[in-house]
């Protein structure tokens, strides 16, 4: 491993240095640490992300993000060279669906097309006629012909929630996010009820029993929105909770209460694979430009492919 002999004030002093010498641009999602999010360049959702990944004028993306994410920015970028603070970030949706099970799922419905989350490997992407993310999703399912029979995967809450507000009947994949499968109902009523002014904003990763009470559904990004948009000054926050920060950020004046787990505190739902990189291995990737994704030449046009549509579709 190598190392540097300079003085730096501080690991954030030596995380810029090291990013100036190797024209490197770092992408970071909303949940990851504070210190990543507040010495990103680009921080965004999966679909902004994805954008960024494919027009930047850097030669190193460093992706601080999960796995998925990393290979995403590779597929859209080929050419240059991706890293990531830890390669283990993987994602509870992604382990569900694996490439030869789900190609034997797929040859049980022949007359459908395939759309999968963005949140899925290489491999399923490959398998993939449309990638859509969260943010994106209602819209490309609205822009398909009525009668188009459609398998959704991996996610079955979110897929779940698109049968219901688009009225289609796709079939569905049996895969969760283990972090917004842990909000409680029960402690959820608990919470409105001391704070009834407070409005639920949810991502659609959650099962219904916990949408069902959202004032509001959406990416993200589209969260951060709503919290500027809408005039409640309190906000219940069923989605990864480190998306605070950016909150707190934007809307200084406004409360943010995070959903509360089974036994009614637990701070659970923080995304252990996220949370797998830390500010040292940012610096660490950098200095050493790995570990680094690669994927091979023919996944790589394979995978492309879904993504482009869902791009020109976005
Ligand atoms: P978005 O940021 O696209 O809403 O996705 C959330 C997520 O679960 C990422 O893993
Ligand atoms: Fe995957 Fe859920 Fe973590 Fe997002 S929050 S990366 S869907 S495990």
């Amino acid at each position: 491993m190598k190392s540097l002999q300079q003085n730096f004030k501080d690991i954030e002093d030596e995380i810029n240095f090291l990013k100036k010498k190797n024209n490197a641009i770092i992408l970071s999602h909303f949940y990851q640490d504070e210190d990543i999010q507040d010495i990103a360049d680009f921080i965004g959702d999966s679909l902004d992300l994805s954008k960024k990944a494919q027009k930047n004028d850097a030669d190193v993306i460093v992706f601080c993000g999960v796995r998925f994410m990393a290979e995403v920015a590779k597929i859209l970028s080929p050419h240059k060279k991706v890293i990531l603070p830890d390669m283990n970030a993987g994602c509870s949706l992604e382990e569900s669906c694996q490439v030869n099970e789900f190609r034997k799922f797929k040859k049980k419905y022949p007359d459908h097309i395939v759309l999968s989350y963005i949140n899925c490997s290489a491999e399923i992407k490959a398998e993939s006629d449309i990638i859509v993310t969260s943010s994106n999703a209602g819209k490309i399912i609205e822009s398909m012909p009525a009668k188009q029979k459609i398998i959704f995967a991996p996610d079955k809450h979110l897929g779940g929630y698109l049968n219901k507000i688009t009225g289609r009947d796709m079939v569905l994949w049996n895969g969760t996010c283990i972090v917004h499968e842990t909000f409680s109902e029960r402690e959820l009523i608990k919470m409105k009820v001391r704070a009834d002014d407070a409005k639920i904003i949810a991502h659609p990763e959650c099962p219904e029993n916990i949408l069902n009470h959202a004032n509001f559904i959406g990416s993200t990004s589209s969260l951060l929105r709503f919290i500027s948009t809408n005039e409640s000054k309190r906000f219940i926050v069923a989605t990864e909770p480190h998306i605070i920060h950016q909150m707190k950020k934007n809307e200084p004046n406004k409360e943010f209460l995070i959903a509360p787990g089974n036994d009614g505190k637990c701070s659970c739902s923080n995304c252990p694979y996220m949370e797998l990189n830390t500010l040292e291995k940012l610096r660490d990737c950098l200095l050493n430009l790995s570990p680094e994704i690669n994927i091979d030449n023919e996944l790589i046009l394979k995978a492309k492919k879904p993504l482009n549509t869902m791009l020109k579709l976005s």
